[in-house]
């Protein structure tokens, strides 16, 4: 009979996790909680949890300590009752989609989505019998045209990718509430720029991938809306398996304390940066919604609060221009995303709206030589110096 004093086996130690080290003092950050389990006192204990009578977790694909304290903190910016954090933008989307449609049902798509938005509905959902349609998020009769008794669904994003067109949200609203139908916004461009849900939509979505997480070192998803909904979504995205994790959630937290000094440092260099590109020789256009030529500009400086966000599109017309511009610039890299602390650019024909046709195209103004440039903290001298020596190039 062995002594119960006797220390365990080199192995049993090994495969133990070890005392909890005593401490009556708590962090001051949140830790990462990287547990894929938790432990549970007994059976009453894990009825309770099940059945929602006491807090707690107990498998990290159905919820976390580091998702719940981002998802809280999204949910109070958004102006929330709750918020879902998922595996990416698109995993926020495909739980948000698969939660709310079904065979025979229709989706309203804005005009320029995020490709793989569309790719979503329009590739895969069109095999599970989803249909869609497509409508101008500035214009509110243009929605009202295509909606019909079958749509279950209206999709828009605030800002629009890549010439950021502004949705006129309240208008949206009004014409899918009178359809019964819930206003999804993409709020990835415009995060604290302005609260989509007081404006009448019923959900948000985000890519935290992003300006929330802001370093370019994440890939996560957000949802906000009714705790009703997101509980029903949170099942969802559970069972297809598109939760988001606990460091990548831990990092975007950490990405948030200072999205509000970020946005507004990006977006007043945006500003200066869109004037002086107006006036430059060899931009025929340039797209950003805090110019006054901007179509959407009169609604932007009515909704937007804090700036007109931080991305910002010229057109050097031809594919030749747009490449030798982005192999001239010394500091600012060609790397298809945005929302990071350096300014970046993306080239959204080879990119974002790649494999599109012509007339796809030419519905959404995108020629081969737009460059989407997304802006970050640095110098706006240093910035401007940069794509003028650039733009000198042939
Ligand atoms: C507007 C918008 N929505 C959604 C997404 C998808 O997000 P993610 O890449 O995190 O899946 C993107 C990605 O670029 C985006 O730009």
């Amino acid at each position: 009979m062995p002594s119960p004093h006797q220390p365990p086996d080199d192995s049993t130690t090994c495969a133990r996790p070890g005392e909890e080290p005593p401490s009556r003092t708590r962090p001051l950050v949140p830790p990462i909680e990287l547990s894929a389990v938790y432990r549970i006192e007994g059976l009453d204990q894990v009825d309770a949890l099940y059945e929602g009578r006491e807090p707690g977790f107990i498998y990290a694909r159905d919820g976390h300590p580091n998702a719940v304290r981002l998802a809280s903190k999204v949910a109070t910016l958004e102006g929330a009752e709750a918020a879902l954090v998922c595996a990416s933008g698109m995993g926020a989307e495909a739980a948000l989609l698969l939660t709310l449609l079904g065979p025979g049902d229709e989706v309203a798509l804005s005009e320029g989505l995020y490709g793989r938005t569309v790719a979503l509905v329009g590739r895969e959902l069109a095999r599970f019998d989803i249909g869609h349609r497509t409508f101008d998020a500035t214009c509110p009769n243009s929605l009202r045209a295509v909606i019909g008794p079958k749509t279950r669904l209206v999709f828009a994003e605030t800002l629009s990718n890549p010439l950021v067109r502004l949705a006129d949200i309240k208008g949206l609203a009004e014409v899918a509430d009178a359809a019964n139908a819930p206003l999804v916004i993409d709020h990835t461009f415009a995060p604290l720029l302005c609260r989509p849900l007081e404006l009448g939509a019923k959900v948000v979505t985000h890519s935290a991938t992003k300006l929330i997480g802001g370093h370019s070192d994440l890939t996560l998803g957000l949802l906000a809306g009714s705790s009703d909904l997101i509980g029903r979504v949170s099942t969802v995205a559970s069972t297809f398996g598109l939760s988001g994790n606990p460091f990548e959630s831990w990092l975007a937290l950490r990405g948030v304390a200072t999205l509000a000094l970020r946005s507004a440092r990006a977006c007043a260099t945006a500003l200066a940066l869109a004037e002086r590109l107006a006036g430059a020789r060899d931009v025929a256009a340039v797209h950003y919604p805090g110019l006054a030529d901007h179509p959407d500009h009169v609604r932007a400086a009515r909704l937007l609060q804090g700036g007109f966000g931080t991305i910002l599109t010229i057109d050097l017309k031809e594919r030749g221009r747009a490449d030798s511009f982005i192999r001239a610039l010394q500091h600012i890299p060609f790397a298809p995303s945005l929302g990071d602390v350096a300014t970046t650019l993306s080239h959204p024909a080879t990119t974002s709206h790649r494999g599109q046709s012509a007339e796809q195209w030419a519905r959404q103004g995108i020629t081969p030589g737009l460059i989407r440039l997304s802006i970050g903290l640095e110098d706006p001298d240093d910035l401007w110096k940069d794509l003028h020596q650039a733009l000198q190039a042939r």
